[in-house]
């Protein structure tokens, strides 16, 4: 197994097993040595079928809890309370918060018409003073994206001034992986940070393991940072085998894309305002009422919906697809509680 992962993070399958020499990251050898031992796996593909094999020695991986993994590029871009980060409202809270925790300043744009990430109020925030900027794409809790292109073109010019983080934990829900995937800035030389997690497709939230593709230099300080980011044996076995199983992602694709569809029409049959183009694994939506006296109402009803609430967005909710009785449940709670907001 050890080998494996190397070999699928590095694509250096001669890195040695036992000590991870050869390999081009000491931290992924260090992780996958320390924690695994089952060599029957040495064989296995890389990790994904995306380009991370090809990157051959010029990036260092870091494989760790993604939170650990945000926590440290938080803690890395505040500058002991000096640094700037650029993003959006109703993000994902990792970076923005770690960013906060550091005392460091949080500049957030407003979502656009479409409720998604406006890319054009964020390249207008970036000044000097920025040492990163943030985006979540599929984005959580709206589940849209940003176009590609325009990410592309943001990315690129963001990372002039800083690095760019591009969270890609929900992309392989998405419709279109090929085309929204940003690894390759990585491989043309931005300063860009890619995350990406075994919790969402791979449904092993929980299990604390993830990964974030970034130049050497900035890889390597947020391993320090990361302090090798709580990385457990289970979770490295959990992982292993998702990735064995290469019909697990192409068959839980529709799942989602179905499951996220029929919530969108639901909510939308019900006249709420709702985040255009769901592509992760939930919708988010107007409720007409606090966020926490919708829950509580729904919990009423027998469905529990996550309770939290984003700035600015305090009367809209979240709401994540499950399976077809679940969605039939919750079909019938929604049309009973949001007849009443
Ligand atoms: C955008 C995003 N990134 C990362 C994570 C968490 O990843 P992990 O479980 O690996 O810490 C989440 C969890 O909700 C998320 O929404």
């Amino acid at each position: 197994m050890s080998q494996a992962i190397a070999s699928a993070l590095s694509d250096n399958a001669t890195a040695n097993p036992r000590n991870g020499a050869g390999a081009p990251s000491g931290y992924i050898a260090y992780i996958v040595f320390r924690y695994s031992s089952d060599a029957s796996a040495a064989k296995r593909g890389p990790l994904t079928t995306d380009e991370i094999t090809v990157w051959a020695g010029t990036l260092l991986a870091e494989i760790g809890g993604i939170d650990a993994i945000r926590a440290a590029f938080g803690e890395i871009i505040a500058a002991k309370g000096k640094g700037q980060l650029v993003t959006s409202i109703a993000t994902y809270e990792g970076v923005p918060r770690s960013v906060l925790e550091h005392g460091a300043e949080l500049i957030t744009t407003p979502l656009t018409a479409e409720y998604g990430i406006d890319l054009d109020a964020m390249a207008a925030k970036i000044s000097n003073k920025t040492t990163a900027t943030y985006v979540c794409n599929p984005n959580n809790p709206t589940g849209n994206m940003v176009d590609p292109v325009k990410l592309r073109a943001f990315a690129i010019e963001a990372a002039k001034t800083a690095a760019c983080f591009i969270d890609e934990a929900y992309l392989h829900l998405c419709d279109d992986y090929d085309a929204n995937v940003m690894t390759s800035l990585l491989r043309e030389g931005h300063n860009v940070v890619i995350g990406r997690t075994f919790s969402k497709i791979y449904g092993m939230a929980g299990q604390r393991l993830g990964y974030g593709i970034a130049k050497p230099e900035l890889a390597k300080q947020m391993g320090m940072a990361t302090r090798m980011g709580g990385v457990n044996h289970l979770g490295i076995i959990a992982a292993m085998a998702s990735l064995a199983d290469k019909d697990f992602v192409p068959a839980m694709q529709p799942k989602f894309k179905a499951g996220r569809e029929r919530l969108y029409n639901i909510v939308k049959g019900l006249g709420r305002k709702v985040a255009s183009n769901p592509q992760a694994s939930f919708v988010f939506f107007e409720v007409g009422m606090p966020n926490s006296a919708f829950a509580a109402k729904m919990m009423a009803e027998g469905v529990r919906v996550v309770g939290r609430s984003w700035p600015g967005y305090d009367a809209w909710t979240r709401i994540c697809v499950g399976e077809d009785w679940e969605l039939d449940r919750c079909e019938t709670a929604l049309k009973k509680v949001l007849a009443l907001a």
